[in-house]
């Protein structure tokens, strides 16, 4: 029997430690919220997408009165990018929330179990691995890569 631990690192840091680009992002995944469409959940997600061409692409959650057939943020986001621009790689993700009483959640919130999924195939190389920012608004995390969010994926590639 052989035991293998996986770990996941995940980076603090404060909004004044981030790049410019970064927190363009952050920035952008906020502003984003403000086109969520959830008027059953009334949680509000936005997601920002840097792609290698320097596009950045936003996404919201998209509800519907068929709860199963709305949309996370993230997977609104990355599927507009691979849709709008299908050669561009993904270089980093961001993504922010807000809760119920209006204002940013205060500790970051991660994407659920299907966003991960989709959301690997858009990260084809570990040698190119898709940074994660998740933002909160009293607390920031940093990922290496999609792939961390998503140990032992179901994948093929
Ligand atoms: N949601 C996202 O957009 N991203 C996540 O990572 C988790 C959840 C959305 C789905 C639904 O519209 C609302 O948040 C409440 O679950």
């Amino acid at each position: 029997m052989r035991r293998k631990d996986i770990t996941v690192p995940v980076t603090e840091v404060t909004f004044e430690e981030l790049s410019d680009i970064q927190r363009r992002l952050v920035a952008l995944a906020r502003q984003a919220t403000y086109r969520s469409y959830a008027p059953y959940s009334h949680f509000k997600v936005g997601a920002a997408i840097l792609l290698d061409n320097g596009e950045i692409v936003t996404g919201s959650n998209q509800e519907n009165a068929a709860y199963p057939s709305g949309t996370c943020a993230e997977r609104t986001a990355a599927y507009y990018a691979h849709s709008t621009y299908p050669d561009a790689r993904f270089v980093t993700i961001a993504i922010a929330a807000r809760g119920t009483d209006d204002d940013e959640v205060e500790l970051p919130i991660s994407p659920c179990g299907a966003c991960r999924q989709a959301l690997i195939e858009f990260e084809p190389s570990a040698d190119e691995p898709v940074e994660v920012i998740l933002s909160g608004a009293r607390r920031i995390f940093i990922l290496p890569s999609l792939r961390s969010l998503l140990p032992l994926a179901f994948t093929e590639f």
